[in-house]
C-alpha cells in the first residue's frame, strides 16, 4: 500500500511551485468537487489508490461531491451493466462515502448539490463545472485532476495558483464570433473552436445568443473539452474578480466558416440507433424539456442523464413512469459514457452535446452524431 497521510497530501498541493520555484502557499476551499470516479476511467489502478485513501481514516473537510459514475448504483442500473463494473463502481462510491465525500454523481454541482456563491474558493475537478464556476458565478477554482481535488479536500486547501490570484483571473486574447448562437449545438461548436484558439489562455468571447442557460452550458463544456483554460470572460455577464487589463489583447474571429467546420469533424454516415441527452447532466429539467421529449415523434430510444436528486423529483411526481411508457430512459449517477451503452450494444448514437460526441466517439468509440434538442424531438427520420 502507498503510504498516504497529510505530509503526502501536500506535497501533490505544493507540486505547483515546485516547476516555478515559488514559496509554496495555500488557499482556504469552501468545497470540493472529484472527477475521475467513473471506473472507466480509473480502472483496478485508481480503485486501489482510493481504498488505500479510504483505509487511512481520513476525511473530507469541507462539503465535497462526485462526478457521475460509469453506472447507476440501483437495481435498475445493475440489471444494464456487467456485474462486475457494476459492483466495482459500487466500491468507488463505498470508498468516497467513508472519506465523507457525499455521493451526488452529478456534473452540474453548480446548479444542484453543492452550489458555490460569488468569490468562493473551491477545488473542483470537472472542467465544464470549473467553467461555470468561474465565468458564470464568479466563484475561483482551478481545473483540479480527480486525486488533486481530493487531496484538496482532505486538507480544506488548495494551491494559491491560476485564478485564485486576481492577475491569473485576467483574459489573455479576445475571440469574435459573426454569426448568431440560436441553439445549444452551435453553443457547443463555437465552445469548442473557441477551445482550440486559446489554447491555455483565458479568452474574452464576444458573440449573440450565448447568454441562454442551455446555451451557455454547453458552449462552457465545449470549450473545456478542446483548451485548457479554467475560465471564459463572458460578455454581457456579470464581471470576473479580476484586474481585467486594459491593454489591447490580441483579437482572433471565428466565422460561420469555422464553426460549420467543427460539426462537419461529428459527421456521421450511420443512422443513430439511439438519443443521448445530459452532458452536461440535466438538472431542475424543465416542464417545456419534458413535454419536448415526451412529444417527439422518432420512434428512437431516449436516454436521459441526470442526478440521482432529480431522478426520484421525477419518480415521485409520475414523470419518471409517463417518460418510460414514451420510450425516454432516465439514468442516474451515470455519465453519458455509460456501461448501458455497451451492454444494449450502440455503435451509433445523437446527441445535442458536442463534449459528450467528442468523448463518446474518442473513448467509448461510438459513432456520435449532434443535432438540437429542437431536432431530436421533432423526429430524427
Ligand atoms: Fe458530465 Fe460525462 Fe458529459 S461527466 S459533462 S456527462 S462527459
Amino acid at each position: 500500500m502507498w503510504a498516504i497521510d497529510r505530509e503526502r497530501l501536500l506535497e501533490l498541493l505544493y507540486l505547483p511551485f515546485r516547476a516555478s520555484g515559488e514559496k509554496p502557499s495555500l488557499v482556504r476551499i469552501s468545497r470540493a468537487h472529484i472527477s475521475g470516479v467513473s471506473y472507466l476511467n480509473i480502472g483496478e489502478a485508481g480503485l486501489q489508490l482510493l481504498r488505500d485513501i479510504s483505509e487511512t481514516g481520513m476525511k473530507v473537510r469541507v462539503r465535497t461531491t462526485l462526478n457521475p459514475g460509469f453506472s447507476e448504483l440501483s437495481d435498475e442500473g445493475r440489471a444494464l451493466c456487467d456485474p462486475s463494473t457494476f459492483n466495482e463502481q459500487n466500491e468507488i462510491a463505498r470508498c468516497f462515502t467513508k472519506m465523507g465525500v457525499t455521493p451526488t454523481f452529478s456534473c452540474t454541482p453548480y446548479l444542484e448539490g453543492n452550489v458555490p456563491k460569488r468569490g468562493e474558493h473551491l477545488a473542483w475537478a470537472e472542467s465544464s463545472a470549473v467553467l461555470y464556476s468561474n465565468s458564470v458565478i464568479g466563484a475561483w477554482t482551478n481545473k483540479e485532476s480527480g486525486i488533486g481535488a481530493l487531496a484538496a479536500a482532505l486538507i480544506g486547501a488548495t494551491s494559491r495558483t491560476g485564478v485564485h490570484v486576481p492577475s491569473g483571473r485576467d483574459p489573455g486574447l479576445r475571440v469574435e464570433y459573426e454569426g448568431d448562437v440560436n441553439d445549444e449545438v452551435t453553443a457547443g461548436a463555437l465552445g469548442y473552436a473557441a477551445g482550440e484558439a486559446s489554447g491555455d489562455r483565458i479568452p474574452s468571447v464576444r458573440s449573440k445568443g450565448l447568454l441562454a442557460r442551455d446555451r451557455t452550458i454547453e458552449f462552457l463544456a465545449a470549450f473545456g473539452t478542446s483548451g485548457a483554460a479554467p475560465m471564459v470572460v463572458i460578455e454581457g455577464m456579470p464581471p470576473s474578480i479580476g484586474k481585467h487589463p486594459r491593454k489591447e489583447l490580441k483579437r482572433t474571429t471565428l466565422s460561420k466558416r469555422d464553426i460549420t467546420g467543427v460539426l462537419e469533424r461529428f459527421e456521421t454516415g450511420n443512422p443513430p440507433e439511439a438519443v443521448l441527452i445530459g452532458c452536461p447532466h440535466l438538472a431542475r429539467i424543465s416542464a417545456q424539456e419534458l413535454s419536448e421529449l415526451r412529444n417527439r415523434r422518432s420512434n428512437l430510444p431516449v436516454y436521459v442523464f441526470t442526478s440521482r436528486r432529480t431522478k426520484a423529483r421525477l419518480a415521485q411526481s409520475g414523470l419518471l413512469e409517463r417518460l418510460r411508457k414514451d420510450g425516454v430512459t432516465v439514468v442516474a449517477d451515470a455519465c453519458v459514457m455509460w456501461c448501458g451503452l455497451r451492454t444494449l450494444g450502440y455503435r451509433s448514437v445523437v446527441t445535442n452535446s458536442v463534449k459528450g460526441a467528442h468523448y463518446l466517439r474518442n473513448q467509448m468509440h461510438i459513432d456520435a452524431g449532434l443535432e438540437p434538442l429542437r431536432e431530436l424531438t421533432r423526429g430524427l427520420t
